[in-house]
């Protein structure tokens, strides 16, 4: 990637969805860059197009209309995707989806057989991001036989396997406990510092959002646009409690204003 593109860029991107029952407008157009390095959150409730803004990012489905660029790469060429700009990615969706038949060092070690990387630095691979993510002792477990929020860690570690520059995630701790929850927050952040990697995060929790984020990116109601981007400059690293500070709980109202403004219109 060149150093002065930002790690992602979408220009005009809209996704009409064609079904047997019409047209689902699920974006409108959308102008979004997202600098290298950073985690932007995205948030909205439920059905405002989170998940489709993150495929349109993975390039699981195309756009109806406008570009996206990944890594520097436009993503699509015609009904064509860059394989390039694909290798760029990794994503975490809510569901760990992690192959039951697996185990967590096979599921981890996926995407580099894919890629034929030999054996033995897949496995050394494999054992430094069980490290990562703190999953050391599971490389033998079955999926099933892992908690959901090691179940988590495993899927970004399968997501990193392949050292992407940008780092998908689909409401990634949406499925678990409060309290893990927090916990998983704590590490994605020390995850995501130790890595480096550009990362969007889907969320529709307001401290989570806040929390992890350099920017959250607000998303009206369908069809999804870019109600607000709000810059989030709170120190690094941040402890937990730093939900209780004037700063966090400012931009905890106001975002819980705007979100409450686009479910009533
Ligand atoms: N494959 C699809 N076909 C038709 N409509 C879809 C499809 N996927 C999502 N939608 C619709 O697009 C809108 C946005 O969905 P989604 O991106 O999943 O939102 P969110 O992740 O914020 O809940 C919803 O109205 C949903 O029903
Ligand atoms: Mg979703």
């Amino acid at each position: 990637m060149t150093d002065t593109e930002p790690a992602i860029v979408l220009v005009a991107v809209e996704k009409i969805y064609r079904t047997r029952h019409g047209a689902v407008a699920a974006l409108r157009p959308i102008d979004l860059a997202v600098r290298r390095g950073e985690l932007l959150a995205v948030i909205s409730p439920s059905g405002c197009g989170k998940t489709t803004l993150l495929r349109l990012v993975a390039g699981l489905t195309p756009p109806s209309a406008g570009q996206v660029r990944v890594a520097g790469r436009a993503l699509w060429a015609g009904s064509a995707r860059n394989a390039a700009a694909l290798r760029g990615l990794g994503i975490v969706f809510q569901d760990a989806n992690l192959f039951p038949w697996n185990t967590v060092r096979q599921n981890i070690g996926l995407p580099l057989a894919l890629r034929g990387v030999k054996r033995a630095a897949r496995d050394a691979r494999v054992q430094a991001l069980t490290e990562l993510v703190g999953i050391v002792g599971f490389e033998q477990s079955w999926p099933r036989d892992l908690s959901g929020g090691m179940r988590q860690r495993a899927a970004i570690a399968r997501a990193l396997a392949g050292e992407p520059e940008i780092l998908l995630l689909d409401e990634p701790f949406g499925a678990l406990d409060a309290l893990t929850r927090d916990a998983m927050n704590l590490e994605l952040q020390r995850i995501w510092t130790q890595t480096g990697c550009t990362a969007v995060l889907v969320t529709h929790a307001i401290n989570e959002a806040i929390f992890l984020a350099d920017r959250i990116a607000v998303l009206s109601p369908r069809p999804g646009g870019i109600e607000a981007l709000i810059e989030v400059a709170l120190p690094r690293p941040r402890a937990p409690d730093v939900q209780a500070s004037p700063a966090f709980l400012a931009i905890a109202a106001m975002l819980r204003a705007l979100l409450a403004q686009g479910n009533s219109a």
